[in-house]
């Protein structure tokens, strides 16, 4: 069986940044909680009409860029996102326009935070096994304009950003390699961390009173999604490490989902690794969902911090409950 290999990686955010202090203009939020209860000290949101599959089209170029193909080449098209441009379709279909691509398969996946490693383990399957050559895999997200920026909202307002990345798959024929991807589920907890409307289970699936009620805006119970957090983060890595006959030592980069600096902390603690190892970029992203591991695993390798034969393991946690990792030789 063929290798799967990261030829190309890229990532792009919106220019406009939004501090802590000015959100405290929106709702009774502080700097001071913000920074201290999560480390973000500012996020991108979008300020025009700009979709999802805009983002993605950006940081897929670089990527390309980077593999040295071209949109023709693609012949497959994987995208991670909760915030598809339009109900549906999904967006891959309109990355697929945008680019020129040809009449490639195209298709979403909805695994919030952990979705970009689930959309690399899908993409490493259809490499491996030869039903493709050149497979684009994004994450992107717009959190801004679906969440409510009132007090109300603030817990999940604070937290969220916008922003994409995007990954080449292509077979290797050297020393790099996915070298195994691992994902997980557990459905029971879905109402810890969700979007209830629009929702096919009542007809018709949004009405005003929804809206008005504000079942539409993201709720979060965060203290428990911080709770399985940070069990999950540390157990799905150690599963990346013992398949691959690995130790903690071996690694030279985590990559984990930027949630919130806190978990990010607790995990590397658990584990007994250096936050120098843990990269993170919250602080000026906050967190962007499907796409805050292609942002920082694209960040993480122009910084220089990703070498040629290093060993680096992808991990996310999140909404469903949702987590996995990748274990890669870059
Ligand atoms: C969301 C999170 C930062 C909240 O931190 P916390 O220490 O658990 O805080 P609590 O929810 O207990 O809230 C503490 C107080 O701050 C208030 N608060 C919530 N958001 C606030 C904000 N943006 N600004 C100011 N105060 C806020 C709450 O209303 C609460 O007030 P009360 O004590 O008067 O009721 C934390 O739970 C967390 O990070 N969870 C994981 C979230 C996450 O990563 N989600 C995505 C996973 S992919």
């Amino acid at each position: 069986m063929r290798k799967t290999k990261i030829s190309g990686i890229g990532h792009y955010v919106p220019e406009n940044i939004v501090t802590n202090k000015e959100l405290e203009k929106l709702m009774d939020t502080s700097d001071e909680w913000i920074v201290t209860r999560t480390g973000i000290h500012e996020r991108r949101w979008v300020d025009s009409r700009i979709g999802t599959s805009d983002l993605a089209v950006k940081a897929a170029e670089k990527a390309l860029d980077m593999a040295k193909v071209s949109a023709k080449d693609i012949d497959l098209i994987i995208f991670a996102t909760l915030t598809s441009d339009y109900n549906f379709p999904g967006s891959a279909v309109q990355v697929q326009d945008k680019m020129g691509m040809d009449t490639i398969g195209a298709f979403d996946i909805k695994a919030a935070c952990s979705a970009f490693i689930y959309g690399l383990s899908i993409g490493d399957q259809y490499v491996k096994t030869s039903q493709a050559d050149n497979v684009l895999v994004i994450g992107a997200e717009i959190q801004s304009t679906g969440v409510d920026i009132s007090t109300k909202g603030r817990d999940m307002a604070v937290l969220f950003g916008d922003g994409a990345g995007a990954a080449v798959l292509q077979p290797s024929n050297g020393s790099s390699e996915i070298l195994s991807t691992h994902i997980h589920s557990q459905g029971k907890y879905l109402k810890e961390l969700w979007v209830e409307v629009p929702t096919s289970i009542e007809s018709p699936c949004i009405t005003k009173e929804m809206i008005d009620e504000g079942r539409h805006y993201p709720q979060m119970n965060g203290r428990e999604v911080f709770r399985h957090a940070i069990t999950r983060f540390p157990e799905v890595i150690m599963e990346a490490l013992n398949k691959n006959n690995l130790t903690i030592d071996d690694v030279n980069m985590f990559i984990p989902h930027q949630a919130n600096l806190r978990i990010t902390q607790s995990v590397a603690k658990r584990l007994g690794v250096g936050m120098d190892r843990m990269y993170s970029n919250i602080e000026r992203y906050g967190n962007t969902t499907g796409a805050s591991i292609p942002i920082a695993l694209a960040e993480a390798y122009q910084e220089g911090k990703i070498k040629k034969d290093d060993i680096v393991i992808l991990a996310a946690f999140g909404s469903g409950f949702t987590w996995a990792s990748a274990a890669i030789r870059w």
